[in-house]
């Protein structure tokens, strides 16, 4: 199994931490009504986790939902489908949804919940941690972004490849050579 030494850092647990205070006290700006966070999974579990507290610290009290998406591949290019694996359980409507996702790329999947989200009458806010500017596929930016994100691909909090390196406190860069290296 790998180590944390083939791991580049590039975004630092304090970093993060920092980042998920300041998204909160956004978030709380915006004096919102009714707030559910919905974390897209899987990649965006631990970053809605830490969100989750960070919202609590500033005096908010979200709820949490968690939708699961899988978008189909030709190769390594998205096709643009995206289908729904698990869907939220409560009502949307008329609520402030905060629609947590770990990267934004392509777009296509953040677009997808997004629109079926506002279509059931929720006022949506997009919130990814990382996004790879130059990289999107459909017409949408993020409300909130936690860091740029250089064109490379990462893992660790939250985010992973072939299933692994999701459990890592930080975001990293996969050194090459170690077997794993995307
Ligand atoms: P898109 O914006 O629909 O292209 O999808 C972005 C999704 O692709 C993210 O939610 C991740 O699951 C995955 N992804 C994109 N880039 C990376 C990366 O660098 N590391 C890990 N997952 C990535
Ligand atoms: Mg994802």
């Amino acid at each position: 199994m790998a180590e944390h030494r083939h791991i580049r850092v590039l975004f630092g647990e304090e970093d993060i931490a920092a980042r998920n205070a300041e998204i909160a006290e956004v978030i709380a700006a915006r004096e919102p009504k009714d707030l559910l966070v919905v974390a897209v999974l899987k990649g965006s579990f631990m970053f809605a986790a830490d969100l989750m507290r960070a919202l609590h610290r500033v005096g908010l009290a979200p709820q949490v939902e968690f939708m699961h998406l899988a978008s189909y591949y030709e190769g390594t290019t998205s096709s643009g489908q995206v289908t729904i694996l698990k869907d939220v359980e409560s009502d949307v409507r008329d609520r402030d949804v905060i629609l947590v996702d770990d990267i934004l790329e392509s777009g296509r999947t953040l677009a997808f919940a997004k629109d079926l989200l506002a279509a059931r009458g929720a006022r949506v806010t997009t919130c990814c941690l990382l996004e790879k500017p130059g990289k999107r596929a459909v017409h949408l930016e993020a409300d909130i972004v936690g860091f740029s994100c250089p064109d490379l691909f990462v893992v660790g909090y939250g985010m992973d490849v072939a299933h692994s390196f999701r459990e890592l406190p930080f975001i990293g860069v996969i050194e090459p050579g170690d077997g794993f290296s995307a």
